[in-house]
């Protein structure tokens, strides 16, 4: 990650604008922070140390500037994030919008998910853009950040089915630097459908996973955690940790397990961005990930370009390699989505097939279908 740090604008929603098949639907249902947002603090962190530490501790620790990352939270424990008006309002939501041919997909890595959602419901566009969130997860993370430039991976919905014998989303990092992952399912009495977090970094967990069969040590090599509850929230450094969702084995009350996530990516343009556009080119239509992830990488660019233009000036004391390698990141950043935009390189990262974890661990599989 680069040195240097500039927050730039946020990613600028394309107003009045929907690919075909993703107009913008009636579900009734408007979005309003002082009614569906009911937001309790968390009350631990696990640094990127792996460290576990009380929040305010973490919050003071940033404060203090005593971690030598600018990105140092891993996850949070879960918080309470939506008001159970705001949970039930969304849940009805994706259950509208489960019927809508475009909106519902399917991939060999978790069951069903709903893509698009930005596009075709007002709730769920102003819940993403909602800045107030925006400044709740910005502060956890304890650097700038703003809703994930490729609209088709807002308001991303996972939809897991109950004893189907496989996990609800295998072990994978995310493409995009940020997730919110809130729970929209009453959670009261389920078995499984637990979100685990390997404690380790994605290659030493992937051979610890080789070697023992697929199971890693609660509390030293895993950290399993339970939803306490609809419109409970966790926030994640996905990119970098390894994470599943377990099997549901029963609840008393629910048909299905079904949970949030919004993305979210970093203002500093000059930190990398974890996007990984094959999965996106793979599971959402074409025009659409091409035109996203183009916007995305000019919203970058621009942003370098702005800080070279506004920051130096000609008595202070700038320095001709930090921006001849600023320049030269753009021109590398420019080139590399060039190659993705124009299929001549591909940056898929992959899964786990969990059924054949001992024979296929090291071969990750492409997340396409
Ligand atoms: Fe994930």
């Amino acid at each position: 990650m680069s040195k240097a740090i500039f927050n730039t604008e946020s990613f600028p929603y394309p107003t009045c604008e929907h690919p075909e098949g993703y107009e913008d639907c009636d579900y009734g249902e408007s979005f309003k922070a002082s009614v569906h947002l009911d937001y309790q603090e968390p009350e631990f962190v696990i640094d990127t140390n792996f460290v576990k530490k009380p929040f305010k501790q973490h919050l003071s620790d940033i404060e203090n500037k005593k971690y030598n990352t600018n990105a140092p939270l891993a996850l949070t424990s879960p918080f309470k994030l939506l008001s159970l008006e705001g949970a039930n309002t969304l849940r009805r939501i994706t259950e509208l919008a489960t019927s809508h041919q475009y909106v519902r997909k399917s991939y060999n890595r978790g069951a069903l998910v709903l893509r698009g959602l930005t596009h075709v419901s007002d709730f769920v566009r102003d819940l993403t853009e909602d800045e107030r969130v925006n400044s709740l997860v910005s502060t956890m993370a304890g650097e700038l950040l703003t809703s994930h430039g490729m609209i088709m991976n807002r308001g991303h919905v996972n939809v897991g089915e109950i004893g189907t014998g496989r996990p609800v989303d295998q072990w994978h990092v995310d493409s995009g630097d940020y997730a919110l992952v809130i729970m929209l399912s009453d959670t009261d009495g389920m078995v499984g459908g637990d979100f685990q977090i390997a404690l380790r970094d994605p290659d030493t967990a992937k051979r610890l996973l080789k070697e023992n069969n697929g199971q890693l040590k609660e509390g030293d090599e895993v950290l399993t955690i339970k939803y306490p509850g609809k419109g409970w929230a966790l926030f994640m450094q996905g990119c970098l940790m390894l994470h599943h969702v377990t099997e549901v084995k029963s609840s008393p009350i629910e048909t299905k397990r079904v949970s949030f996530v919004n993305t979210y990516m970093r203002r500093n343009i000059f930190a990398e961005d974890y996007t990984r556009y094959s999965i996106f080119r793979h599971g959402d239509p074409i025009a659409t990930s091409f035109l996203d992830f183009s916007r995305q990488k000019a919203w970058r660019i621009k942003g370098m370009m702005d800080y070279i233009l506004k920051s130096p000036t000609y008595k202070g004391e700038h320095d001709r390699d930090a921006i001849i390698e600023m320049l030269t990141k753009a021109q590398d950043e420019l080139g590399r989505t060039i190659s993705l935009l124009s299929d001549s390189v591909d940056d898929q990262v992959g899964y786990l097939d969990e059924k054949n974890v001992l024979d296929e661990l090291d071969v990750l599989k492409e997340n396409k279908e």
